[in-house]
């Protein structure tokens, strides 16, 4: 697949040097992208919230470098990284072929996340979402185009590359990706947006509520990798395009019910693979359990629209709209926070997506 884009080139231009910073969310998927292929291709299309709380503020410093390759060096609140610090140059080096003038730049980058480092919230999707904007950015910038409005659809193609699930993190609201039927100029190269969601879906809340911020014992790349050996594979792939379909239409509808049971059975979904891999493994927790009875037997006893979803890993994300949140913090002060380590929770909310800092 070839890249959809142009590339600028800047061979001959002399280089300002410039600085430019963005602010990008987390998100949470409500259809899980579970199994991929190739350079970070999906086997099924994904769709989720785009939050606003749980973000990653990252500065880009450029400069021209005589080296003829890209130089950087990078902080992570405020401290030098070693381990990301090679992640990122990792990353960039190999999507020089697409930004040709990563290799004439030296980049002084510092980052910083809004929820504590490891506190069981992926930080790689904002991470490489706020990174992937700075770059396209610096790319406008140093081949004449400073006031254009950064293209989407570009800077989730290069977040996508960081981290698959990034690629939604630059999108408003909604972000789907993975080529699907129902969903206009869907692609498996970069996230787009969702038409026609009811109203009640941008008020949503996910209270994310840390069970554990142990780091996980089976990463996300070695998970995704299992699916390619899980005998449910293939009607899993096509389960979650089936229920993309479906969610489009709850959407629409603002169907807050069965939007809340396609959540819930999605996270039992991804869990249950994990269960059945080969080797089998189980990132929930005691208290993930426990949570999940409070909150359905809430649900049953007062009708509460309140619901949750997992990623991958024991912390439990409970969704519900505005119009309930009265309810759901007296729920979650009085009944879920033993659960948790600490009583940690961070409020999230869906949110606007990437935002300019400088
Ligand atoms: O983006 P990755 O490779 O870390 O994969 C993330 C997968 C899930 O978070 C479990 C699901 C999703 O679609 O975000």
């Amino acid at each position: 697949m070839s890249y959809p884009f142009e590339i600028f080139d800047q061979s001959s231009s002399v280089i300002n040097e410039g600085k430019v910073g963005w602010r990008c969310p987390s998100n949470i998927a409500i259809v899980k992208y579970w199994g991929k292929h190739g350079r970070q291709l999906p086997k099924n299309a994904s769709l989720s919230f785009t939050l606003t709380n749980a973000h990653t503020d990252t500065y880009i410093s450029y400069s021209e470098n005589n080296k003829g390759r890209l130089s950087l060096s990078f902080l992570f609140e405020g401290k030098p990284n070693n381990a990301f610090e090679e992640k990122i140059k990792k990353f960039l080096e190999s999507v020089t072929a697409f930004y040709p003038v990563l290799n004439r730049l030296n980049l002084e980058i510092s980052s910083s996340n809004s929820f504590p480092h490891s506190s069981g919230i992926a930080s790689s999707a904002s991470a490489m979402a706020a990174i992937a904007m700075c770059i396209c950015e610096i790319d406008q910038n140093t081949s004449g185009n400073e006031n254009s409005e950064i293209d989407l659809k570009k800077a989730s193609y290069l977040a996508r590359l960081g981290s698959g699930s990034a690629s939604r993190s630059v999108i408003p609201l909604l972000g789907a990706w993975g080529v699907h039927d129902k969903i206009i100029n869907s692609s498996d190269l970069f996230a787009v947006d969702i038409d026609e969601v009811h109203d009640v879906f941008k008020t949503f809340h996910d209270d994310i509520l840390i069970v554990s911020a142990a780091e996980k014992s089976v990463s996300s790349t070695a998970g995704h990798a299992l699916m390619d050996g899980n005998v449910y594979s293939e009607a899993r792939y096509q389960q979650a395009n089936d229920r993309i379909t479906q969610l489009k239409e709850i959407l629409q509808a603002g169907d807050i019910d069965s939007f809340g049971k396609l959540a819930e059975d999605e996270a039992m979904t991804l869990h249950a693979l994990m269960m059945c891999s080969d080797p089998s493994y189980v990132l929930l927790e005691p208290g993930t359990l426990d949570m999940i009875k409070e909150i359905r037997a809430f649900r049953q006893r007062t009708g509460t629209p309140i619901y949750f979803t997992l990623d991958a890993g024991p912390n439990i994300h409970l969704l519900y709209p505005d119009h309930v949140s009265a309810a759901a913090e007296k729920f979650v002060n009085q009944t879920l926070l033993p659960f948790t380590a600490n009583g940690r929770v961070i409020k999230d909310k869906v949110g606007n997506g990437p935002q300019k800092l400088v």
